[in-house]
């Protein structure tokens, strides 16, 4: 038997033709592997099936939503996982889900490598490669477009020759990865940072300056994870799924950033995220609710520095592993109610409560049936600033 390779296959013209291309650059018989994480588009075994008539020996279609949604996306809202403090991870967050089965399909199938679809420039062939490494060590990689000069104009060219069955679509002037946590444009006219984002890139999120009735909502939340919407129950996937149409509705989660990849690139993207934006901000304001000021300030250094793992492609190591068992802990409190404004292009928690709260409103308030005792103020500052006040002695002099 020949050796053989598995492909992260999309679909799209690049991989169809990375199939061939493979195959006569190496003689390893390729094996497609798609992987459904919410993408839309296309019928997944549409998508099967032209892995097949593009050379294929054996192709396979993998739904894993739900699994995306409850041990990737859950993860990253536990984390308030933001990089650069804006962007929700929303293709960092699919590598390691594909990764993990491209990794599992080598070992039934017997492959001794894996291949993608990525370019020698971006984050997303290190997540690939870096996650692969940690998953099954003696696994090889390949890039046909980095490693085996696939350019496009050589996979169009090569796609005709062989009468590959690739609809001719027009060819759109971006780059775009998507999946249920957002979409990530790039390339084109975005190029120019200067450039605004026009409409036309946008498909998860209507214009947010048209007016329009707000929308309000209640997410319930256990444990740190959303389990109703307006008091009905809801798996993960569908509290993800039933925001991102809410949400979108109302221009929420519109991105527009200068990124600084892991490989020293600054890049212009844009992103939608209705649903990613949405429950982040409605977890982290239950959060503010339920954990005690030190811990709170703890986690949000911890959660950057989660995002910038993630992001960095590092989502099997040791030291992300060990960071969610911290952040996992510190959900314990985290369960209660957050109602949430949806509206022009914002998602604002106008209500908050738990019967885990720590907010004591005998502390809080400013009216009769104040228990905080003002006359302990006094001491607590006198010694809170003594520090300042032998320094300051000192230092003017
Ligand atoms: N820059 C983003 C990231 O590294 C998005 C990459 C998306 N890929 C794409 N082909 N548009 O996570």
């Amino acid at each position: 038997m020949s050796e053989r390779v598995v492909l992260a296959y999309s679909g799209g013209l690049d991989t169809s033709v990375g199939i061939g291309w493979l195959k006569d650059a190496t003689g390893k018989e390729v094996v497609a592997m798609a992987i459904d994480v919410g993408q839309g588009g296309e019928d997944m075994e549409q998508i099967r099936q032209r892995a097949l008539d593009c050379g294929a020996v054996e192709s396979v279609v993998i739904d894993a939503k739900d699994e995306f949604a409850s041990d990737y996306l859950m993860p990253a809202l536990k984390a308030n996982a933001l990089y650069q403090k804006r962007y929700p991870l929303v293709s960092a967050l699919s590598r390691p889900i594909i990764a993990k089965y491209l990794a599992q399909t080598a070992k039934e199938l017997g492959a001794n490598s894996i291949a993608h679809g990525c370019t020698g420039k971006g984050n997303d062939q290190v997540r690939f490669e870096a996650a692969v490494a940690a998953l099954a060590p003696d696994l090889t990689s390949i890039a046909p477009i980095r490693d085996l000069a696939l350019t496009r104009d050589k996979a169009i060219a090569y796609a005709e020759e062989h009468n590959l069955p690739i609809a001719q679509s027009k060819k759109n002037p971006y780059s775009v990865d998507q999946n249920v946590w957002g979409r990530a444009v790039e390339t084109g006219f975005l190029e120019d940072p200067w450039n605004a984002p026009i409409e036309d890139i946008y498909t998860y999120t209507q214009d947010p300056s048209v007016p329009r009735e707000a929308t309000e909502v209640t997410i319930s939340f256990t444990e740190g994870i959303p389990t109703a919407i307006d008091g009905k129950a809801v798996t993960p996937l569908q509290a993800v799924m039933q925001l991102n149409e809410l949400a979108g509705a109302q221009g929420v989660g519109r991105i527009d950033i200068v990124e600084d990849r892991l490989v020293g690139i600054k890049s212009r993207e844009v992103y939608e995220s209705p649903a990613g934006i949405t429950l982040i901000n409605a977890h982290e304001e239950l959060e503010n609710l339920t954990i005690e000021r030190d811990l709170a300030r703890y986690k949000r250094r911890v959660e950057a520095e989660w995002a910038e793992l993630v992001y960095d492609g590092l989502w099997f190591s040791g030291l992300k592993r060990s960071l969610d068992v911290f952040i996992n802990d510190t959900q314990r409190y985290v369960t209660g109610d957050i109602r949430i404004k949806l509206h022009a292009g914002q998602a604002v928690v106008t209500g908050r409560k738990s019967e885990k709260s720590l907010y004591d409103f005998d502390l809080a308030t400013y009216d009769t049936g104040d228990t905080f005792d003002q006359s302990q103020a006094k001491g607590f500052i006198e010694i809170w600033s003594l520090p300042s006040k032998i320094s300051a002695r000192r230092d003017l002099a």
